[in-house]
């Protein structure tokens, strides 16, 4: 059960992540969405471009983090990809998420709600490397689910995005809905991964 849910959040990650790369590394990027995203994306290309690259890098990578054998046998290499998700993936994708939930599609309710997520993201991050830098291994675990729950929103966003077409729910109100449904209910799967005995 739990080698079957933990592959399933592995495909979803890289499907995810290599959808945002190659949609808008190659693909059409933002043309697809709704106007007022295409908009914002247009005049903010440089925070969306720096965004999607760089948190689709978190998505990556964090997987790796959680496999024990990975951290078992190669040390050096669970260090080097921590870093690189935090320094570069949580840190740059998150303060570009920052940035870009001002201009969100959904009005004030959905600005609040990425910002949230974004600031989550942010501190989760600060915590988990505080916690490996003072050797608190207990503590450094707890702040990477916790964390790595956060990077999944991504994820669960574009779950909750299809039953809004299908039932043809009101965008704007649905999307607004979402930007906080793609991340309160993973933090609470987080709490209580990190509480159970
Ligand atoms: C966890 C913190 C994150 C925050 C705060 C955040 C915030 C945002 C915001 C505000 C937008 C613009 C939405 C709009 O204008 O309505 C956006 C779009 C986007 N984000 Fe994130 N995001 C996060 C994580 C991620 C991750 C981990 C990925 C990895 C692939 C990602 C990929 C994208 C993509 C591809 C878009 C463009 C919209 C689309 O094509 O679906 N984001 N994000």
């Amino acid at each position: 059960m739990r080698k079957a849910s933990l592959t399933t959040a592995w495909i979803l990650s890289f499907g995810v992540a290599a959808y945002a790369i190659v949609m808008y590394g190659f693909g059409p990027g933002a043309a697809r969405l709704h106007p007022e995203m295409r908009a914002a994306f247009e005049s903010h290309a440089l925070g969306i471009q720096t965004h999607i690259f760089a948190s689709a890098l978190a998505l990556l990578l964090g997987p790796f983090q959680f496999w024990a054998r990975l951290r078992a046998e190669r040390p050096t290499l669970h260090r080097w990809l921590g870093r690189v998700y935090l320094g570069v993936g949580v840190a740059v994708g998150g303060a570009a998420g920052l940035y870009m939930s001002y201009y969100a599609f959904g009005g004030v309710v959905a600005k609040l709600g990425f910002a949230g997520l974004a600031v989550g993201w942010l501190y989760t991050g600060v915590r988990a490397y505080a916690a490996a830098r003072g050797r608190d291994f207990a503590a450094h675990r707890r702040w990477m689910i916790r964390n790595f729950a956060l990077t999944f929103a991504a994820v669960t966003l574009r779950l909750y995005l299809p039953p809004v077409f299908i039932f043809g729910l009101p965008f704007a109100t649905a999307y607004a809905a979402i930007a906080w449904l793609c991340w309160v209910p993973n933090l609470v799967v987080a709490e209580w991964l990190v509480k159970r005995p």
